[in-house]
């Protein structure tokens, strides 16, 4: 497909992808409560001539899946946008600020789902020559951690048949104009460890009488971050973070129990899996030392998003044709996590950055504030990278 065309398919319908923008942006929905949203992505899907449009894939309820074929039997690619906003109270003052106190779009799923509209928009008008089949999927519930959308969708068979899949995220802290890729792990995996420590309660002046679980929570505190320090390979990023302690009711009294739970983050699939072992071994040890019985518990929320060498280096040629090799920024790992990542376990995908960072527009602002703000200046170009991207992917196939 020559980029020229879908250059100017896209100018064509740059004006409906920001007024589809704005709409959802007055109007967002939290995670699995994306009804309206959706309804809006399926009619707007079914005027466009769309067949077998899903609204709520099999159970989900909300999302909407769509396929488009030019040639029968040929590859099939997926693109994906997520669709839900967050618990924030908007601090932007647009007209088409948020309607809806206390919600707001301030992650840009908002721009990702406009964005894949007008993907939408330009396929329809080149069905013919679309060498194979591309599946849209709105995705809802990215941000509701283990009851996430991509997990749930890709356990009902969503990229049945599906060969390689792709996807975008808005980004606030590259800028305007560049666009960001990275070969492999790009985001990091994000899992949640709960601990819980059990001694024997008594009076404050009789430690000897009671078995203080405090003491054995203190030191598993600062024990686990051996874990890190002294056992991951320090070439190796891993952040293990203690986010809840909680431990007693008064100044005079020994506790009975101490809870604890926290957050793991790495970009290696093999650190992740041996991390819950050694936390067993620590907690379990310290608690054979101190008397206490400590129970670890890892519950595994999104893996680590590992983007596929050859779709990055697909990406990476047909980007260079769109917007310029300049334009083009390698990344460095983010601490941050996607569950994109639970596709890449199924079927090869890149996930890519579009830069939207403008001081002097105010689209610098940090991912899930208050003062989060789309550049709908770029909006155009996510539309024609994700379209090009998909074409390419089929006609090569
Ligand atoms: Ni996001």
């Amino acid at each position: 497909m020559d980029i020229e065309i879908i250059r100017s398919l896209v100018k064509d319908v740059e004006g409906k992808i920001i007024d589809y923008r704005r709409d959802f942006h007055a109007h967002p929905e939290l995670s699995w409560k994306e009804e309206r949203t959706s309804k809006v992505i399926e009619s707007v899907l079914s005027g466009l001539g769309f067949e077998n449009i899903r609204r709520g894939f099999d159970s989900t309820g909300t999302g909407v899946t769509a396929d488009i074929t030019g040639k029968a039997n040929g590859p099939v690619i997926a693109i994906r946008a997520d669709i839900d906003a967050l618990p924030v109270d908007e601090a932007v003052d647009e007209p088409w600020r948020s309607s809806c106190a206390g919600v707001m779009h301030a992650c840009g799923h908002d721009a990702h789902a406009a964005i894949l509209l007008g993907v939408a928009h330009v396929l329809a008008k080149i069905k013919d020559s679309i060498p194979g089949t591309v599946r849209l999927i709105f995705q809802p519930g990215e941000e509701s951690g283990i009851h996430s959308g991509a997990k749930q969708l890709v356990s009902e068979g969503v990229l049945d048949g599906v060969d390689a899949i792709c996807g975008l995220h808005v980004w606030a802290t590259l800028e305007a104009g560049k666009v960001g890729f990275r070969k492999g792990p790009i985001l990091a995996s994000a899992d949640i460890w709960e601990i819980e420590v059990k001694g024997k309660g008594g009076h404050g002046s009789r430690p000897h009488e009671a078995v203080d679980p405090s003491i054995a929570a203190a030191t598993l505190i600062t024990t686990a971050q051996t874990i890190v320090s002294r056992e991951v390979d320090p070439r190796e990023a891993v952040v293990f973070s203690v986010g809840k302690i909680d431990c007693g009711t008064a100044p005079n009294i020994i506790p009975e129990k101490a809870r604890l739970a926290g957050n793991l983050r790495t970009t290696s699939p093999v650190i992740r899996d041996d991390i819950p072992g050694r936390l067993k071994r620590i907690g379990e040890g310290i608690g054979a030392a101190l008397r206490c019985d400590v129970k670890v518990d890892f519950i595994p929320v999104y893996p680590v998003t590992v983007n596929d060498g050859d779709l990055v280096d697909l990406f990476v040629e047909v980007a260079g044709d769109l917007v310029g090799k300049d334009a083009l920024e390698e990344m460095s790992i983010e601490m941050g996590s996607e569950d994109f990542s639970f596709y890449q376990q199924k079927i090869p995908g890149v996930l890519f950055f579009l830069g939207m960072g403008d001081p002097v527009k105010g689209t610098d602002a940090q991912h899930h504030s208050p003062d989060f703000k789309t550049n709908e200046d770029v909006l155009a170009d996510g539309t024609a990278l994700l379209t090009a991207l998909a074409l390419s992917f089929l006609d090569r196939a």
